[in-house]
């Protein structure tokens, strides 16, 4: 029995993980990496933080089981989570109208929250920021969604273009699904303010929009609290949406593949009804979630001490990059490389756009060694002293022409 195919091709690399294989097979010696999201701290070296290995310590002592997690994963899991994205106090909290899946990382919680929305009925259309991270449209589409796209940046691509990106919203359909970055766009690094956030939760509300928030770097933008302003508009009585969690990036547990989807309803009937559907979704896809990461997470979140490392060590890395946007924006103006850079030292999260043609990126990679994502996406955290020499002149050699 042959294949499907008749003539099965090679399907292209991933944009994002298939360059990183290519980097690993780069044999010159001043290759740079800034393609993959992945923090790396000034020596290159993407550390375990202080508070994951004591909690993996505390985690060894106890010598748990390795038998099945339910479904859902573990309720400590759950609720810690559901703490965390909306602060304990929260009304959304309180009053029980939310539900809370376990998932391998934020890309599991996408695809069960794409699998959840067309099993229960949703419209087959699914609104993408343009640009937006590249395997959102690749995701949604196998999963079954119909893809539109809504204009998010203004021709500098350093601003939220708010008029255009809200009158394609206003054209979604009743139903529609929206998808939006909590915090620290990827790839742009540039977010709505509070205004924009106030005005998207109007649209949502007159036009009847289901949003899900892909929401995979709580931390680090502002801080943990701050990132999630864009709740302020969504958090409405009687208003539905869906938060995607990952715990890759703010607890730098990438391998460990940890995060979580957050089913908000209107009320707690509607919120448990959403369980029992999601709960269907994940069996069918990979029957129930890996532990390690999940448990290092509750030990984090539920132990003070450790909670309080924690936020230090998040701190730490949120801190760093931001100084690497100054040493970077600095560079590339002393460079004297023509481009409004200023802006890159007030966007957030991990990434930048440098706003680069096919053809500027692919000579970075062949000439310069210098790895960077689509129209010029680089991870700004990759930066350390001892890189950022060379990749500040291989971009200007690229510029320049
Ligand atoms: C990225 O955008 O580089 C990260 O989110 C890693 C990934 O899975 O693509």
């Amino acid at each position: 029995m042959a294949l499907p195919l008749r003539s099965l091709t090679p399907a292209p690399p991933d944009p994002i993980l298939g360059l990183t294989e290519t980097f690993r097979a780069d044999t010159r010696p001043e290759k740079v990496n800034l393609s993959v999201g992945v923090y790396v701290d000034d020596t290159g070296v993407t550390p375990v933080l202080p508070s994951v290995l004591e909690a993996e310590r505390r985690l060894l002592e106890k010598a748990g089981s390795k038998g099945y997690l339910p479904i859902d994963g573990r309720p400590g899991y759950k609720k810690a989570v559901r703490d965390l994205v909306f602060g304990p106090d929260h009304e959304i909290v309180e009053s029980g109208r939310s539900a809370t899946a376990q998932t391998p990382g934020g890309t599991g919680a996408l695809r069960v929250a794409a699998d959840f929305l067309l099993q229960t009925g949703s419209s087959k259309t699914i609104w993408l920021s343009e640009p937006t991270w590249p395997n959102h449209p690749q995701l949604f589409t196998l999963a079954g969604f119909a893809l539109r796209t809504y204009p998010y940046l203004d021709e500098s691509g350093r601003s939220v273009d708010v008029g255009r990106m809200l009158s394609a919203l206003r054209s979604a359909v009743p139903g529609d699904v929206v998808l939006l970055h909590g915090s620290c766009h990827n790839p742009s690094g540039v977010d709505p303010d509070t205004e924009t956030w106030a005005a998207i939760a109007e649209i949502v509300i007159e036009r009847e929009l289901m949003p899900v928030v892909d929401f995979a770097y709580q931390g680090f933008g502002f801080g943990l609290r701050e990132d999630a302003d864009w709740l302020a508009g969504l958090a409405r009585p009687g208003l539905e949406f869906l938060i995607c969690s990952s715990f890759s990036k703010n607890f730098a547990l990438y391998n460990e593949r940890v995060g979580a989807l957050t089913v908000v309803a209107a009320d707690s009937t509607r919120a448990s009804s959403a369980l029992s559907h999601l709960k269907i979704a994940i069996r069918a896809n990979y029957s129930n979630p890996p532990a390690h990461g999940g448990d290092i997470v509750e030990t984090i979140l539920t132990d003070p001490a450790l909670r309080a490392q924690w936020e230090v060590d998040l701190a730490g890395m949120r801190t760093r990059i931001l100084g690497n946007r100054a040493s970077l924006v600095k560079a590339l103006v002393a460079a004297g490389i023509p481009g409004n850079w200023d802006p890159i030292g007030r966007q957030r999260g991990m990434f930048a756009l440098l706003g680069l043609s096919a053809d500027q990126v692919a000579r970075l990679r062949d000439e310069f060694a210098v790895y960077v994502v689509g129209k010029g996406r680089i991870n700004v955290a990759g930066l350390t002293p001892a890189n950022i020499d060379h990749v500040v002149a291989a971009v200007k050699a690229v510029i320049e022409g």
